[in-house]
């Protein structure tokens, strides 16, 4: 798709694969994680053409951080951007904060940069904060804040929300309450490891849609789930 045109990401319930701008940005950047190109492109869209302001729930070491920073440096509204992440330093807050063992990480070679990342100086949000800087990006973000979403301060409302933490059925019952408050009315929310409407109807037991597509029959590698609010 051209660059100046805008059209909807979502046509008759689908994602409109033409409606998605290329990420435009170098790939060699990027800091690790485990979004496709397409995803990528997914948050840089929409962050692009939002008026926020926008929320990011899990930046882990910045890869979507990245996609999305790349959206608001080209989106003439210059929306604000807040990002948050649990930000672990030790493998038991990693146990404590996300209810899973650390052991497979320091265990094993191929999961190394997991151990690293969070026993690096100033834990996993010390590298996010130098991987935005070495993209460029760190000037796009407005907050960077290290805590539970569920804590912390926010803003009362966002137009856009991307949420790295619907990987089941309880966290999504976890957060769609929370999630539904936080979202404004006609808002975009974008979710991974939604991959259909296994989870996806679980979530609309809490935010009423005017519409949720996903993109894994467009890219097999996606797991995303892209939803926009109604308006009252
Ligand atoms: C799958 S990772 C995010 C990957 C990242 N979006 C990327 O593109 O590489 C999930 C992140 O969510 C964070 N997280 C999970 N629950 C959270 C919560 N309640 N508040 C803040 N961060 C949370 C974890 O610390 C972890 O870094």
């Amino acid at each position: 798709m051209n660059d100046n045109q805008t059209c909807e990401i979502v046509v008759d319930g689908k994602l409109n694969e033409s409606a998605v701008l290329d990420f435009p940005d170098s790939l060699t950047l990027m800091p690790e994680g485990w979004l496709s190109t397409f995803e990528m492109s997914i948050l840089y869209t929409l962050a692009k053409q939002s008026a926020g302001p926008i929320l990011e729930i899990g930046s882990w070491l910045g890869r979507s951080t990245v996609a999305i920073a790349g959206g608001v440096r080209d989106n003439v509204q210059a929306p604000i951007f807040d990002t948050c992440d649990f930000g672990l330093t030790s493998g038991v807050e990693w146990r404590e904060k996300l209810q899973e063992s650390f052991m497979p990480y320091t265990d094993s070679a191929e999961n190394d940069v997991i151990a690293r990342s969070v026993f690096q100086t100033g834990g996993t949000i010390a590298l996010l904060i130098d991987n935005l800087r070495k993209a460029g990006a760190l000037k796009y973000v407005t907050s960077i804040i290290r805590g539970d979403v569920l804590e912390i301060p926010l803003r009362a409302k966002y137009g856009y929300i991307f949420c790295d933490t619907l990987h089941s059925e309880r966290e999504i019952r976890a957060y769609g309450a929370f999630l539904n408050n936080l979202l404004a009315d006609g808002g975009f929310i974008v979710c991974d490891d939604v991959i259909s409407e296994d989870l996806g109807s679980i979530l609309r037991e809490y935010i009423h849609f005017e519409f949720l597509a996903y993109s894994n029959p467009i890219d097999q590698y996606s797991k995303f789930a892209v939803g926009k609010k109604t308006h009252k």
